[in-house]
C-alpha cells in the first residue's frame, strides 16, 4: 500500500513509498492493529493534505463537544483544556475565542499554522510523555485531553497514556474518539484500514490499555462520525462514577464477537466479497456512461489499492481540497480535480468515496441528481443509490 494521503504531482509519481498493509489482533489484550506502520514523519509533515474544517457537518460536531467541554468540566477559575492532534483548529478555536486557555498539539506545520493564524494557541510537536512533561511545567495540569481521530495513529500509545497521566488534573477527563472496530466489522467498512490507522479501538482493547496506567473508562459515546466511532471518556482511576454504558457496550462487543478470530474470518470474505462486487459493477458501469469519484479521502487509498481500481475504471476524483488538486492518488494515480470539474460537467455516475458525509454531500448535490446522475455506493453494500440516505 501507498501513504493514505500521499497525493502526488506527476514528478513524485515515478518513486513511490509502498509498505505492508496487515492488521493483527492480540489473543490477549484484544487489541487490533496494523503489524507496521510507515515512519512517522512520512505522513505527518508541513504539506499534510488533511484539513479537519472541510466537513461543515465536523465543524458543527467538534463545536458541540466543546459546548460540552466548556459546561461540565470547566468550572473551575482558570480552567486549561488541551487537545491532541488538534489540525486545524476546528475544535479549540470554541475556546480562543472565548478566551479560556487552551493548547492544541499538532505535528502537521501547515495544518498547525493554519490554527495559529485562527488565534488558536498551537504548538507543532508530537504528543509523548516528554512534550506531556513540559507542557504540565510550562500550563499547569488540564481540565480535559481531548484528541479526536489521532490516539488510533500513534503507535507508541504507552508513552502517550503515561504523558495523559502526568498532564491531567486528579478529576480531570482524558477525551477521545476514533473509529470503532464495532462499526468497521459491521459495515464492512474495511477502507478504515490504512496507514494512518495504526489501532481499531474497540471498548475492551482500550479498557484493558487503560488499566494497565491506573486509569478506567467512566463513559462511552457512540457517534455517527466518520462511519461509526466511539468517544471513551478515561479518568484516574476512582475519581469519577462509571456509566453503566461501559458495561452494556461490552456486551455488545461481546454478542458482535469482536474477541474470536472467527468474526475475522467472516469479515475477510466480507471484504473480499465486496471488492469483486465493486469492480463488476465499476466495470458495468462503464459501459453504460461516464464514472467519476467524489472526495479523495484516505480511505479511497485502501479501496483504489486493494481492489485495483485505476483510471480505467474512474475517470478522475473530486474534491474541495487545494492541497490534493491537481496531484495523482496514492497508488492508484487517478487525477483529483477540483469540485468545479464535477459540477460543471456532471459524470453519469459518481463512487462516493466520501461515504461518511453522505447527509451532507447527498443534501447539496441535488442537482447532480435531477440531471440523470446516479451515486455508487460500497459501505455497508455495493450498489447504486437513486434516493438520498
Ligand atoms: N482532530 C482532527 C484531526 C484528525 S487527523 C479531526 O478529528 O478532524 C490526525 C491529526 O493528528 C493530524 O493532524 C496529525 O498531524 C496529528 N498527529 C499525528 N500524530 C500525532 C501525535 N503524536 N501527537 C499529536 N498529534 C498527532
Ligand atoms: P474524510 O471523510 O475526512 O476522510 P478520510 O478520513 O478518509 O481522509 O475526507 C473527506 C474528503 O472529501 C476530503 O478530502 C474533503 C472531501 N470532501 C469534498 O470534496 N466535498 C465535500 O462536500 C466533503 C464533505 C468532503
Amino acid at each position: 500500500m501507498p501513504l493514505a494521503n500521499g497525493f502526488l504531482t506527476e514528478h513524485q509519481a515515478n518513486n513511490e513509498y509502498f509498505f505492508e498493509l496487515e492488521v493483527g489482533a492480540c489473543p490477549n489484550c484484544h487489541m487490533v492493529q496494523l503489524v507496521r506502520q510507515p515512519e512517522r514523519e512520512l505522513m505527518f509533515h508541513d504539506e499534510y493534505a488533511f484539513f479537519s474544517s472541510t466537513s461543515k457537518r465536523q465543524q458543527e460536531h467538534f463545536k458541540k463537544l466543546a459546548t460540552k467541554i466548556q459546561s461540565r468540566y470547566c468550572s473551575d477559575e482558570d480552567p486549561f483544556v488541551v487537545e491532541l492532534g488538534s489540525n486545524d483548529g476546528i475544535m479549540l478555536k470554541n475556546f480562543a475565542q472565548k478566551g479560556i486557555r487552551h493548547l492544541g498539539v499538532e505535528p502537521s506545520e501547515n495544518v498547525a499554522k493554519a490554527a495559529i493564524r485562527d488565534g488558536v494557541n498551537t504548538i507543532s510537536e508530537f504528543f509523548d510523555e516528554t512534550v506531556a512533561q513540559r507542557i504540565a511545567e510550562q500550563y499547569g495540569l488540564a481540565n480535559t485531553i481531548s484528541a479526536a481521530n489521532v490516539i488510533c495513529h500513534i503507535p507508541y500509545l504507552h508513552s502517550v497514556l503515561k504523558g495523559v497521566k502526568k498532564l491531567l488534573k486528579a478529576d480531570g477527563l482524558f477525551i477521545f474518539e476514533d473509529p470503532y472496530l464495532g462499526d468497521i466489522v459491521q459495515k464492512i467498512s474495511y477502507d478504515q484500514i490504512y496507514d494512518e490507522h495504526v489501532f481499531y479501538f474497540s471498548v475492551e482493547s482500550v479498557s484493558n490499555l487503560v488499566q494497565m496506567h491506573g486509569m478506567e473508562i467512566v463513559d462511552v459515546e457512540h457517534l455517527d462520525v466518520h462511519g461509526g466511532s466511539m468517544r471513551y471518556y478515561i479518568a484516574h482511576k476512582d475519581r469519577h462514577e462509571v456509566s453503566q454504558s461501559v458495561g452494556r457496550q461490552l456486551s455488545h462487543e461481546h454478542l458482535l464477537g469482536l474477541t474470536h478470530q472467527q468474526t475475522y474470518n467472516q469479515f475477510r470474505q466480507n471484504v473480499e466479497q465486496s471488492k469483486v462486487q465493486l469492480v463488476t459493477l465499476l466495470q458495468a458501469l462503464n459501459q453504460k456512461g461516464r464514472v467519476a469519484a467524489y472526495g479523495a479521502t484516505s480511505k479511497s487509498t485502501t479501496v483504489t489499492n486493494y481492489c485495483g481500481i485505476g483510471t480505467s475504471l474512474i475517470e478522475y476524483i473530486s474534491d474541495t481540497t487545494p492541497i490534493k488538486q491537481g496531484k495523482l492518488s496514492p497508488g492508484a494515480h487517478i487525477p483529483v480535480l477540483p469540485y468545479e470539474h464535477f459540477s460543471n460537467e456532471y459524470p453519469d455516475f459518481a463512487l462516493l468515496f466520501a461515504w461518511n458525509h453522505a447527509k451532507e454531500i447527498m443534501q447539496k448535490e441535488t442537482e447532480f441528481l435531477a440531471q440523470g446522475g446516479k451515486w455508487v455506493i460500497y459501505v455497508p453494500s455495493v450498489g447504486i443509490v437513486n434516493d438520498s440516505l
